[in-house]
């Protein structure tokens, strides 16, 4: 939805709603709203558009049969800006840019989720060397596959338009799958950040296998074969409450760059 400045006929600004998906990741759930994105020019600023805007959004989202909804979406919710907002996953609105909680508090709104974006710059930052690490790279394959195939409907509704790969950390001796994680390209902010980058997710390691140090040596790996892509920046987002993969990411020299917020209303 466009606001119009009748006067001039230029464009005040503009919100996004849509919906989260189910919990199977097969369809959308229309009781869920989202606002996507929202934006108001600055010379129409403080005039009260961006609450109007809200507003319409709000009705259209209810008219849908929406009981609720998610400003920012959250983590995996959002089902557009991929690859033009918010880094790796547009999962909320970044905090650096405009007083958000401010805005939404007036709207009406509570604040929800908080995503942390980490990063890790490949060119100033350098290695952790341990026995373990060594040890794994003796023991242990790293394995690129092409661009995941049984990933979900809404996988593909964000990211099918990125470029992605599938990494995995195989035992030489049996050929046991111990880590695996994903990267998406994020090419299309080379114009505005000036470097290469790229994001990093679903890291994973079974359940048996946890805590030998497999996981930190997939990301270590997948960041030295990027170094050699010439990618200049690894980002992954990652919620506040998941500590253990908080300690992950920063035994692999990740740190905490920026915050999504979101903010939830019922309808
Ligand atoms: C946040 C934003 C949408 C607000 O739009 P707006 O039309 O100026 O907002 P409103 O006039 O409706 O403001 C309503 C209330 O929100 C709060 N508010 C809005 N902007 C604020 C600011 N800069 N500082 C503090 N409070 C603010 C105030 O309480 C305000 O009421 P008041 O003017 O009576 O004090 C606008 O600043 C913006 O577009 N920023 C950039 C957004 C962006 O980066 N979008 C990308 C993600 S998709």
């Amino acid at each position: 939805m466009l606001a119009l400045d009748e006067a001039s006929g230029r464009v005040a600004g503009f919100v996004h709603a849509g919906f989260a998906a189910n919990a199977a990741q097969s369809a959308l759930d229309y009781s869920r709203g989202t606002i996507c994105g929202l934006m108001v020019h600055p010379d129409f600023r403080r005039r009260e558009i961006g609450t109007a805007l809200v507003r319409r959004a709000e009705d259209y989202l209810r008219s849908k049969g929406a009981n609720s909804v998610v400003a920012g979406g959250g983590l995996e919710q959002n089902g557009f800006y991929a690859g033009i907002y918010g880094g790796l996953d547009p999962s909320g609105f970044c905090t650096s840019a405009a007083a958000w909680p401010q805005f939404f508090q007036k709207c009406g709104y509570a604040p929800c989720d908080e995503v942390l974006i980490l990063r890790r710059d490949l060119i100033r930052s350098k290695d952790p060397v341990n026995a373990k690490l060594l040890r794994h790279r003796r023991h242990l394959n790293l394995v690129i596959t092409d661009r995941p195939t049984n990933e979900s409907w809404w996988w593909f509704v964000r990211y099918g338009h990125l470029d992605s790969l599938r990494f995995e950390l195989h035992e030489k001796a049996n050929g046991n799958v111990v880590a695996s994680g994903q990267i998406i390209g994020m090419d299309l902010f080379i114009p505005k950040w000036g470097v290469r980058s790229v994001g990093i997710r679903e890291i994973f390691v079974p359940e048996s296998q946890r805590r030998h140090g497999y996981a930190q040596a997939l990301l270590l790996e997948i960041c030295r074969r990027l170094k050699g892509e010439s990618v200049e920046l690894v980002e992954a987002h990652v919620l506040p409450a998941d500590q253990p993969v908080l300690d992950l990411f920063n035994s692999a020299k990740f740190d905490v760059t920026g915050r999504l917020l979101t903010f939830r209303r019922s309808l």
